[in-house]
C-alpha cells in the first residue's frame, strides 16, 4: 500500500484519532497531535502519554486512524506497528517533540506504523477500499 501525496500532507498537518483494541476486542480511541508520515508507507507517532493505547499496541500491534477533518479528507488508515524505546526512530521523535514544544515532556517511545490498507469513509462510497 502506498499513500498519495495528499494523504501524506494531511497526516503531516493534522491531528488524528487513533484506534487500538485489546486482544479480546475492547476498542479504544485517542486524539494524537504528534503524527507524521516518514515516507509513503510509514507513519510515526510520538508516544508521550499513551496508557491504554500503548498496552493495546504491545499486545495487539494493529491500529487504525482518521484525520481530524475527515469530512474533507475521508480516509481510514490501517496498519501494523513497531514500538521503539531507543534508536533512530526514538531519537527522531524526541527531537521532533523538543523542536515543536520545548516544554513538552520527553516521549516514552516512537510508534512506527506500516500502512497496510486505506479505506474511504466518504458518504457515498463509505467502506470502499481505496489502496
Ligand atoms: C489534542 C490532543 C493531542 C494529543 N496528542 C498526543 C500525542 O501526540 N502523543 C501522545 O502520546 N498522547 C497525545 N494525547 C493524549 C492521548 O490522546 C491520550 O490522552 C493518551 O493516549 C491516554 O489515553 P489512553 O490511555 O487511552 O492511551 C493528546 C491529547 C489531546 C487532547
Amino acid at each position: 500500500m502506498v499513500m498519495t501525496d495528499e494523504m501524506m500532507e494531511i497526516i503531516e498537518s493534522s491531528r488524528a484519532y487513533v484506534a487500538t483494541a485489546t486482544t479480546n476486542g475492547v476498542p479504544n480511541v485517542v486524539p494524537i497531535g504528534f503524527i507524521k508520515p516518514l515516507d509513503n508507507k510509514t507513519v510515526l507517532i510520538a508516544d508521550s502519554y499513551m496508557v491504554k493505547s500503548r498496552a493495546n499496541l504491545e499486545a495487539n500491534p494493529k491500529l487504525a486512524f482518521v484525520v481530524q477533518d475527515a469530512a474533507k479528507y475521508p480516509y481510514q488508515f490501517k496498519g501494523s506497528v513497531e514500538i521503539f524505546e531507543s534508536g533512530e526512530y526514538f531519537d527522531q521523535v524526541v527531537e521532533w517533540v523538543k523542536e515543536t514544544n520545548p516544554l513538552a515532556p520527553k516521549p516514552k517511545a516512537a510508534i512506527l506504523i506500516t500502512i497496510e490498507e486505506v479505506y474511504s469513509v466518504k458518504v457515498g462510497d463509505a467502506g470502499k477500499k481505496i489502496a
